[in-house]
């Protein structure tokens, strides 16, 4: 049995927009998924319908789906954008059966309530949630793009046991939140240490070894319990999990870093 990894695939790996890379072939996608879940990352996030989509044929194609942890969040499929990438809506009732349509299952693991400034409106989506706890349709809820303000709203007998909100060496904006949110028990989930890839283009220099300090230095942090990253291809998987196995940063990386943040 392979060690559980703290690195978790996200979903922005099956789409071909927000990266770098063009999109994967089903078969690389199917590579890609076999690849994590062969190295102990289970934790497999999708925010976009079209994640969903793939994420399902995948996991149907590799008889898998029992080893992921899918997060799933609430961005859906709207009459007349099928190709875009829509935003963000309120969960309603009929929400849950579309997703688990679309991933081709019967729970999701882990359901993200994106968060908004509309306190009323959270707390009917966590009730929903609650809901599709005792139906069997969803294991636990997380918050995503979690600011503070958001967990002090939280009512006592709140079901939220993640969060979620990138968070990286250039913008370490979350992290009084991920630290008031293991005050409160819950685990912290990073997004996007590389920015969607776009920070390493910018730093530029030697690409392998500027994603390595990058994600180290996410993935080192007490603080964290989990970093998600978009892969588009195996080779990223094995090059990422061999990074996050080197450990926490040298003093003369930590260094590197801080010119890279200062420039
Ligand atoms: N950022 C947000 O606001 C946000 C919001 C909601 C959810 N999320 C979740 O967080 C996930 C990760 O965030 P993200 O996609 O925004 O950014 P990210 O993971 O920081 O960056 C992903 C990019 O880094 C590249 N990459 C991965 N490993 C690499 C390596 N070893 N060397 C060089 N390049 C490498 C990938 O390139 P290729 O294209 O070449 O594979 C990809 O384009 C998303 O997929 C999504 O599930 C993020």
């Amino acid at each position: 049995m392979v060690n559980d990894s703290k690195l978790g695939l996200g979903g922005h790996s099956f789409i071909q927009e927000l990266g770098n890379d063009p999109q994967a072939s089903f078969d690389e996608q199917c590579n890609i998924v076999s690849a994590c879940l062969d190295n102990g990352i289970r934790f497999i996030d999708t925010t976009y319908y079209q994640e969903r989509v793939a994420l399902g044929a995948v996991l149907q194609e590799l008889g898998r789906r029992s080893e992921a942890v899918i997060m799933a969040w609430n961005f859906f499929n709207q009459p007349g954008a099928e190709t875009k990438l829509v935003d963000y809506t309120p969960y309603e009732p009929h929400h849950i059966d579309v997703m688990l349509e679309e991933l081709q299952t019967n729970y999701i693991d882990i359901l993200v309530i994106h968060v908004h400034k509309n306190t009323e409106e959270l707390h009917k989506e966590l009730d929903l949630a609650k809901k599709w706890m005792q139906e069997g349709k969803v294991k636990k809820v997380a918050l995503g793009m979690v600011k503070l303000e958001h967990l002090c709203q939280l009512l006592t007998d709140h079901q939220v046991s993640y969060v979620l909100a990138p968070y990286n060496a250039f913008n370490q904006g979350a992290k009084e939140m991920f630290l008031k949110a293991k005050e409160m028990g819950m685990t912290a989930i990073a997004l996007s240490p590389f920015i969607r890839g776009w920070k390493l283009d910018e730093i530029g220099g030697n690409k392998g070894s500027v994603a390595e300090i990058l994600l180290r230095w996410v993935a080192g942090q007490r603080l964290i319990d989990r970093v998600i990253v978009s892969m588009r291809k195996e080779e990223w998987v094995h090059t990422n999990l061999t990074a996050i196995d080197r450990g926490p940063l040298t003093q003369q990386e930590e260094s590197k870093l801080r010119e890279w943040i200062r420039e």
